[in-house]
Parts: C-alpha cells; structure tokens; sequence
C-alpha cells in the first residue's frame, strides 16, 4: 500500500521505518532541514536506526518530502504532529490544522486517515474528519481512525512491534483497514469501541504518571522534613508485591507528553463541566519542583548561591535521548540565574541549547544533577564540583532529596 506519513519527528519517523518494511511510505514533513537530512538516510530521532533508514531509501520503500503533494495518492495517511500547549498552557491545534489542510488540499483518492497524534477525545470524530472535509474541493469519502501512539524514544525493550496498540474507527470498515494495516507490523492489536475511548485511554496513561509523578514530588518534600531519605522509604514500600508501582522524585516532569498530555483532558473537563482537580494539581506540584530544588541547594550552601559557579548536569528530560521539550532544566536554570548564580551546563547528547553549548563536566562550585545519561560517570560527575545535589537518585555519596 502507498502510505503517507504526515510528520517525521519522533512519532511518523519511528512509524516510518516500521511500515517502510511491508508499505511504499512517503514521509511529509514542513522542515525542509528534517526532510535533507532523512533524504540521506540520516536519522534525527534515537532508536531509528540510520543504516535502516538509508536501506528502505536504497530500496525505494521511503522517501521523505516537504511537496504536499507526493501524499496525493496514497490509500493511507497518518497524522503524526505536534499537539502543544499554547502560551497560555490550553491546546494548540495548529499542527493538526495544517495537517487536515494538507490533506483536503492534496490527497486525490479516498483513503484511510489515521490520527496518532495525541489529542483530547472527540478530536477525530468533531476535529480532524470536519477539518478535512469543510477545505476539501471534491467530495471525496474517507475513513477515519484513531492509533494513539505509544512508543518511548529512547527504549529498548519495547517498540512498534511488541508494544500493544489501541485503535477505533468512525466506522466498521475504518476499524477493520486500520487492524489490516498495523497487523502488518504490530503484534497485538486492541480494538476499542469508539475513537473516543482510545483517546481518552491515551491521555489517562500519561496522567496516571503525572500524578504519580507529582505525588512521589511532594512525599520527597515531606520525607525531607521528616529527615529521612526519600530513595530509601520509596525502596521500602517497593517490597510490597502488590498494589503498589514505584515512581521517582525528580526536578519536574519533560518531553512532549506527560506535561502537556493531561492538560488536553483537562481541558476537555472542564469545557463539559467536569472536575480535574488532580491534573490541575499535579501540574503545580511539578512545575515547583525546580524551585523546591534551587532552594535546597541554596540552604545547603550557606543560604546563597549569588556568585557561584552552578553547572547543571544533563539538560535533556530523560536519560539516554537528546531530547529537550519541556526540559525541568529550563526552570531550574532559570531559579539558579534568578538568585545571582552563573550558570553552565553539561549533556554530551544534546551539545547545543538555547544559544548556549555544552560545558566541561569540571570546575563548578556547585552541580546540580537533572538527568543521568548511561554515558555519564558518576565520579566523573562527583569531581566536578565540591558540592553536588542529584534529583536522580542514581549517585551515592552526594546530596539528594
Ligand atoms: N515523542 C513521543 O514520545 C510521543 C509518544 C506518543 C505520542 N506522541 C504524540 O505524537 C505527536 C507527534 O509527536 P512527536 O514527538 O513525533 O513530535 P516531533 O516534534 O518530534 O515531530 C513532529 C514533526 O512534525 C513536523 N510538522 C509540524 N507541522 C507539520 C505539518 N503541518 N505538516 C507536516 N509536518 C509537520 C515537524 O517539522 C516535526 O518534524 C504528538 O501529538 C505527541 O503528543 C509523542
């Protein structure tokens, strides 16, 4: 089948390569930067694999492009853009617009369209399929599902193939070309009733660890005012073999979902009238985490770090990935300028940020750890400055929540 892929960031690439082994895929994409570069078979995301990349291309089973108009007779398109927040932290559907633009405008045949995306339920049924039909020229039928994408950049042991994936058409036959379709290169399929379900499961997923997260955050606030450590009671509770799932503290919650995911449902909540006090709270909590932080740090340096040398150690959200949205660095950076102190940092994936480069790990007075990489040393981390606070838990010797 002749399938476009409207999106090459981490989601449509990382679909791209897997359907790319059975499909003959065309990977759209507006950066111009995204599509050269995967052109010549090089891979922007970790986990996809160069050397597979420049396979498929050799092959002719992929190709990349910024022309809308190579999606113009594919029998499947799949929506994989951004779903930010706004300023303001309320959906911004401006990607899923354009898409549904591209597609109304472009595609000349009826198709199955999937949306991968992550959006709030009814995105489907009331957004995308009006999106695409009020702009469309010709009265062309389509199908319409929803596939929420669940992969995890940078993770190993699960992926497109093993990692079992939800689906709902508007329709029957949506439903049953959709299972056809990722039956080509996914193991287990589950069907859901309606889009809606599937929407709403994905955006409970990422609030279920959001609220964790910002449990675990304020129980490691309370651990310190208890005067016990934190890693040591969370180990404890672990022992239970049942009813209970271990979550970390940590400088606040990065990437493109677990900040932003549970706002869509909120919002959604609160347009019908319904209560989400959790999600609302939860945000709170996380994004005061990197100021919770800061002060520790300043309390167990005299009660100021004005002047100080300060290098924040791993930028990027998550371990192993050089991926920056919504990085809790950014906060915390900016709470350690705030109070007088001077500022580097140090992640050997990311290397460029914010107009700024990757520090020497050497020669600060105090190092904040946000995110440990693999590739990092821990003494190579404890010698580089006197004093050293790790939000990761990873570090022995030093200090932590
Ligand atoms: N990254 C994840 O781990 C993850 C996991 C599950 C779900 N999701 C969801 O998948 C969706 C995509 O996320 P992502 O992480 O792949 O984003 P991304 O930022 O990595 O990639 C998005 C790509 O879309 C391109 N783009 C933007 N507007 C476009 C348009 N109008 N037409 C064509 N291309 C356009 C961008 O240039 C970029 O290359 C989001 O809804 C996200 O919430 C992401």
């Amino acid at each position: 089948m002749k399938v476009s892929i409207i999106g090459q960031g981490y989601v449509g690439l990382t679909i791209s390569l897997f359907a790319s082994q059975v499909h003959d895929v065309v990977g759209f994409d507006t950066s111009r930067e995204v599509v050269a570069t995967l052109n010549r078979g090089m891979s922007h995301i970790e986990g996809v694999d160069s050397d597979a990349l420049a396979e498929v291309i050799r092959k002719g089973k992929y190709k990349a492009t910024t022309n809308p108009s190579d999606i113009s007779d594919s029998e499947i398109v799949i929506i994989a853009v951004p779903t930010p927040l706004s300023i303001d932290r309320k959906p911004d559907m401006r990607f899923i617009d354009a898409a549904c633009q591209t597609i109304s405008k472009n595609l000349r045949r009826s198709a199955l369209i999937i949306n991968e995306s992550t959006s709030f339920p009814g995105t489907l049924r009331n957004y995308i399929k009006p999106g695409i039909e009020k702009d469309s020229s010709n009265s062309i039928n389509h199908l319409y599902a929803i596939s929420p994408e669940r992969v995890d950049p940078g993770r190993g042991d699960f992926n497109q193939r093993n990692t079992p994936r939800l689906y709902a058409g508007l329709t029957p036959e949506a439903s049953e070309q959709t299972r056809v379709f990722y039956t080509s290169f996914c193991e287990k399929l589950v069907e859901v009733s309606s889009p809606e379900v599937a929407e709403a499961a994905k955006l409970f997923e990422n609030t279920f660890r959001q609220v964790n997260i910002a449990l675990v955050n304020e129980f490691a606030q309370i651990t310190h005012a208890l005067g016990i450590s934190v890693h040591e009671t969370l180990d404890a509770a672990d022992t239970k073999p049942y009813g209970f799932m271990k979550f970390t503290p940590s400088a606040g919650v990065g990437g493109h979902c677990i900040p932003v995911d549970p706002t869509y449902l909120a919002a959604k909540a609160e347009a019908l009238g319904a209560p989400a006090t959790f999600i609302r709270q939860a945000n709170d909590v996380n994004l005061g985490m990197a100021e919770y932080v800061v002060n520790r740090v300043v309390q167990d340096n005299g009660g100021s770090i004005e002047g100080k040398n300060v290098l924040i150690v791993g930028v990027a959200y998550k371990p192993n990935v050089a991926d920056v949205r919504e990085t809790a660095a950014e906060l915390v950076i900016k709470h350690c300028r705030a109070k007088g102190a001077l500022v580097v940092w140090h992640d050997d994936l990311v290397k460029n940020w914010n107009g700024e480069s990757s520090s020497h790990l050497s020669g600060a007075d105090i190092a904040i750890v946000l995110t440990k990489h693999e590739s990092i040393n821990p003494e190579a981390i404890k010698s580089s400055a006197p004093y050293v606070f790790d939000t990761t838990g990873k570090i022995n010797g030093v200090a932590t929540f």
